[in-house]
């Protein structure tokens, strides 16, 4: 079988043009997902192997874009920590937040055979999947897990107490890191070993706090994690969003490829960030709002850059927002694919 664009891409060879994909690209925009949400809840689509499978798909066949991510969540750590877990329509919530506990590490209670059936979902998609098509899989990295975990629920994205924790009671922190990190380990090793081609990490809350604290608090938990997967040979994508300039101290050690946000210009990210790290990124979605002139003007501003930089994956700075219109997003897919990105 010959490789995908993106798994190319991933390895250091060169393509005529860059793999493309979307992060939150199953949920939000899909008008075929929005058709089944009508029907199911979001706990049913993604515990079950069936459907789970059909949604992680149907970017593939509605989009064409060039990878699929596993549809599932990254509070599934959590969960299996112990924690009760619900969606509701102001998005996730925990029946109890670690903040009101004296002792919140007393309060997991880590049962690993709680994320068998994500596994079966993997299976399902391997079944099912266009052979060509590389599935990525992911976790949450720890300071993200930890803000849900600590606040609760997710409607106010400062989450204030996870962050004072990390100045309140660091060897508090330390704990709940290491828990998250030692589960996080054993479930992206799960999803190597069923057959996973690329694992990305996601750290959407990096920017809540200073990147040298990051550095020296969170990153050796995200590079334990990495280094797993990496032993392993599937390919790591580091998504740190808000980290900054503190993108330059990331080391190849940390991660194949980093997921640069939309704040960095790419160009200026790649001067940044480690010559031996790829990059993927970096399309505002908001941007999607906007007319199709706006957007092509926009995405025309990628060429230079793509002509000179094989290593690179184009996707969002983050991912898809509800309301972003489905036509938009296949612009972008059909534009990457049909440019010519001047490449010898
Ligand atoms: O394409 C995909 O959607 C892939 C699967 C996926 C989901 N969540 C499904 C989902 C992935 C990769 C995630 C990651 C995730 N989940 C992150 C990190 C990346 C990011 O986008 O920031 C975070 C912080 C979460 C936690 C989470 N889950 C929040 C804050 C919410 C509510 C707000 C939102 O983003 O919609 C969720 C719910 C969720 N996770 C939905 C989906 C499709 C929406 C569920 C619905 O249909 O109502």
């Amino acid at each position: 079988m010959a490789d995908s664009q993106f798994i190319k891409v991933l390895k250091g060879e060169k393509t005529e043009r860059p793999p493309v994909w979307f992060m939150r690209q199953a949920g939000r925009v899909l008008p075929s997902y929005l058709e089944m949400r009508k029907k199911y809840s979001f706990k049913e689509l993604m515990r079950s192997p069936g459907l789970a499978a059909k949604v992680t798909l149907l970017p593939i066949y509605d989009l064409d874009v060039d990878a699929a991510i596993l549809f599932s969540d990254i509070l599934v750590i959590p969960e299996a920590l112990g924690m009760e877990l619900s969606f509701t329509d102001s998005g996730p919530r925990f029946a109890k937040a670690l903040k009101d506990f004296d002792d919140p590490a007393s309060q997991l209670k880590p049962d690993a055979s709680k994320l068998h059936y994500i596994y079966d979902v993997i299976d399902e998609i391997q079944k099912t999947k266009p052979q060509n098509i590389p599935l990525i899989g992911f976790c949450g990295a720890p300071f993200t897990t930890l803000c849900y975990m600590v606040q609760g629920l997710g409607t106010n994205h400062t989450f204030p107490d996870a962050v004072t924790l990390l100045y309140k009671d660091k060897a508090m922190a330390h704990k709940l890191f290491s828990a998250i990190t030692e589960l996080s380990i054993e479930y992206a090793l799960n999803q190597v070993k069923h057959g996973i081609s690329a694992f990305q990490i996601f750290e959407t809350h990096a920017g809540l706090i200073p990147s040298g604290l990051y550095f020296e608090m969170v990153m050796p938990y995200v590079r334990k994690i990495s280094k797993a997967v990496m032993d392993a040979g599937t390919p790591v994508i580091f998504l740190p969003k808000g980290l900054g300039t503190g993108i330059k101290h990331i080391k190849p050690d940390d991660a194949d490829f980093i997921s640069i946000d939309w704040q960095t210009p790419i160009e200026e990210a790649r001067e940044l960030v480690h010559p031996n790290l790829g990059l993927q990124g970096n399309l505002d979605p908001r941007l999607l709002m906007g007319s199709k002139e706006t957007i092509l003007e926009t995405l025309e501003r990628y060429v230079p850059f793509g002509s000179k930089n094989h290593n690179w994956i184009f996707n969002l700075g983050h991912g898809f927002i509800p309301g972003i219109p489905y036509e938009n997003a296949k612009l972008v897919v059909d534009w990457i694919k049909q440019t010519n990105w001047k490449r010898n």
